[in-house]
């Protein structure tokens, strides 16, 4: 039987510590990121532990970080994993950001080699992220849908009702106007453009308008690296429906992915 209890000496402020614990890895254009999640709290226990994502960041490669993450905790126990693309019946269908040898990897076949045979999930990474919001973060006590989008290198999304997932929503590739939206609206092209974020929350708001046209939700969360400088744009925006930053930041993908496991998730 695996043991997934901490030593009661990591338990810095000597409160009782739980034993209801999962781990979650996630799998971004730069790094592979993990840590050892208390399924309660929707906290880390103890500090993450990141390695940089391999160049090119093909299946065999990014699996062995994966791997390596995991060894660093001596973990033993099931791994939620996630992947910026879509997944469906264990297979990933889409590579936007990532290399494109992923499309039709058998990613649970992949991620048991590489994990002794452990149990996995693996999921997108912004339906992971937005799992971790919904439960813990900015969407905990919001009822009905609730929306979070990445801004990052693409626009990731997710969509829960309360708590349920519809998973691989993909709303980055949204044609808006003339574009998809993560061509027009992620933080990379704000980057790349030198956008003042005047500039770039036209677009923002653009997007999140056509969103909410389609799906009327009562909350976006925005998450992505930009979410910690959420007071300098989210203001900014002029859509309907109130948008509030990711609380989590970059710890809501490994907590969603380890809630993903120990739900057993398979999307
Ligand atoms: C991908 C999504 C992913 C998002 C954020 C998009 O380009 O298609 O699957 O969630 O980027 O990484």
């Amino acid at each position: 039987m695996t043991d997934t209890s901490v030593p009661e000496s990591s338990d810095p402020d000597g409160s009782t510590p739980s034993t209801n614990l999962g781990f979650g890895v996630d799998v971004g254009g730069s790094g592979i990121k993990g840590g050892i999640v208390d399924l309660d709290s929707g906290e880390l226990v103890g500090e993450r532990f990141k390695v940089l994502t391999p160049q090119p960041a093909t299946p065999d490669a990014v699996a062995d970080g994966v791997a390596e993450v995991v060894a660093h905790f001596d973990w033993t126990g099931p791994v939620g994993i996630t992947l910026p693309g879509v997944v469906t019946d264990g297979i990933m269908r889409t590579a936007a950001n990532i290399d494109k040898a992923w499309i039709g990897t058998d990613v649970y076949e992949l991620f048991s080699k590489h994990l002794d045979g452990r149990q996995v999930s693996v999921l997108n990474d912004a339906d992971a992220a937005g799992m971790a919001e919904d439960a813990y973060g900015a969407g905990k006590d919001v009822a009905g849908v609730v929306m979070l989008l990445t801004f990052g290198t693409g626009i990731g999304s997710a969509i829960l009702i309360d708590g349920t997932l519809v998973p691989n929503t993909e709303l980055g590739h949204l044609q808006v106007g003339k574009k998809e939206a993560e061509h027009q609206a992620s933080s990379r092209v704000r980057e790349e453009k030198g956008w003042s974020y005047e500039k770039w929350t036209e677009k923002v708001s653009e997007v999140l308008e056509t969103y909410e046209a389609l799906f009327w939700p009562k909350l976006f969360i925005a998450g992505g690296g930009i979410s910690r400088k959420s007071d300098k744009w989210i203001p900014l925006l002029t859509n309907k429906t109130p948008v509030v930053p990711a609380v989590l930041l970059n710890t809501a993908g490994i907590v969603g992915a380890a809630m993903a496991v120990s739900r057993g998730l398979k999307t």
